[in-house]
């Protein structure tokens, strides 16, 4: 028996295999960003770079940062200036015209209140974040599959359960509190088509609730958990999953 993991690992082959749309689907946020020649980018939760290295195009300085060691080390591989750091410890000083977050900002959910202080405190003042994350209701299908599934396994899945998926209302308080302009705010549906099996996804994303059982048990887990969403996110031949996007432009005053 393997051991109980209590937080995701970061393996970067098997994140770029596996998750090559994440940075696709991010890239509107670059129109968004509207990045500008010259200027200094904080991309916070990097991963691999992939969609870090889109910004070097427009002539910007960019730094990524991200948890994990792997991550960075890819993201490095591409070129990038990249370190390793967690959102909750951001220590940098009215340095970057921008931050920009895609798809990462869910994760960091220990302390919401710190991470977007340290944001904050990253950006020049008139300087401009740019993020999109889970927000509430992402992926509802999939948590209550594995709610269910992993009950009948004599899993709490509550014990593995470390996402932070907040609605508008809760975000706009916490960036105001911060000292945050809103720009825009917004909560969206979007359907997500994934490259191949959700077995991939759940692996990629959700390994500590899978190994909450024995190795042996887990393709039994696995399949179970594709029985109860198969109705619901299998569409000719597809899986298209449950993803609500929190997107927000917010501003730091002068
Ligand atoms: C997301 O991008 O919304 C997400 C990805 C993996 C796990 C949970 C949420």
């Amino acid at each position: 028996m393997s051991k109980t993991l209590t937080q995701q690992r970061w393996i970067a082959e098997r994140y770029a295999f596996n998750a090559g749309f994440v940075a696709k689907l991010g890239e509107p946020l670059i129109s968004l960003l509207k990045p500008k020649a010259g200027e200094r980018i904080l991309d916070l939760g990097c991963g691999d770079g992939a969609l870090t290295q889109k910004l070097l195009k427009f002539d910007v300085e960019v730094l990524g940062v991200d948890s994990s060691n792997d991550q960075i080390a890819a993201a490095k591989s591409k070129g990038l200036n990249a370190i390793v750091c967690d959102g909750h410890c951001l220590d940098f000083d009215n340095e970057f015209d921008a931050v920009m977050s895609n798809a990462a900002l869910h994760w960091m959910s220990k302390d919401p209140d710190a991470v977007i202080r340290g944001i904050f405190n990253a950006l020049k003042p008139g300087g401009r974040m740019v993020a999109e994350m889970g927000g509430k209701g992402n992926i509802d299908r999939i948590l209550g599959a594995l709610k269910t599934t992993l009950y009948e396994f004599g899993v709490d899945w509550r014990e593995f359960y470390s996402w932070y998926f907040p609605d508008q209302e809760d975000y706009s308080e916490r960036l105001a509190k911060a000292g945050f302009l809103i720009g825009k705010i917004e909560l969206f549906p979007r359907p997500t088509e994934l490259p191949g099996d959700i077995a991939k996804w759940l692996e990629t994303f959700a390994e500590p609730f899978l190994s909450s059982v024995a190795e042996t048990r887990r393709p039994d887990l696995l399949d179970a958990i594709k029985q109860v969403l198969r109705p619901f996110l299998f569409k000719n031949d597809r899986w298209i999953i449950d993803y609500m996007r929190l997107r927000v432009i917010a501003k730091k005053p002068y």
